[in-house]
């Protein structure tokens, strides 16, 4: 079991897209029973709340299906849980680090660290860019997958 947890600033935008794309992918290769995927927060802003709309509406455009959900934050129990702690920006990573101490066993990264083209996943919250946001996320998770499949 490969698991894995999306993570971002309010746990209603680009982590829950990053779940929701990265659950399409492994469901349409035949492998969704060899992960755990899900996603949280670092603040507390928007815990509790659903999906943000950018997301739903973007997400449904493309046919990838979407759950409803409680935005979570991120625990220290969930490091010792989970393989891969993904991050969608740099300040993500400083915020996770925050909340689970040092990455002593290496499990922590940007998701596009994993793409040629390393970079931060554009950020739809100022801009209402949900597009630029999913291609990169897709990229990304593409990118991931390939790593950790080639691995196996
Ligand atoms: P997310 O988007 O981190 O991609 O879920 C945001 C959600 C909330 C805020 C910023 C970004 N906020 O400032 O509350």
């Amino acid at each position: 079991m490969i698991k894995v947890m999306f993570v971002c600033l309010g746990n209603i935008c680009r982590s829950p897209m990053a779940e929701f794309i990265l659950k399409d992918l492994v469901k349409k290769k035949g492998i969704e029973n060899e992960f755990l995927i899900k996603s949280s927060a670092t603040s507390y802003e928007e815990i509790g709340n659903d999906v943000h709309y950018g997301t739903v509406r973007k997400l449904n455009s493309v046919g990838v299906p979407i759950e409803h959900r409680e935005a979570v934050r991120l625990t220290q129990n969930d490091y010792r849980t989970y393989d891969y702690i993904l991050g969608m920006e740099e300040a993500n990573i400083r915020n996770i680090l925050r909340i689970v101490g040092d990455d002593s066993e290496n499990k922590v990264y940007r998701l596009l660290d994993f793409s040629k083209n390393s970079r931060d996943i554009a950020d739809p919250w100022y801009t209402g860019n949900f597009d630029k946001t999913y291609e990169d996320i897709l990229e990304g998770c593409n990118a991931f997958l390939e790593t950790v499949l080639s691995k196996k």
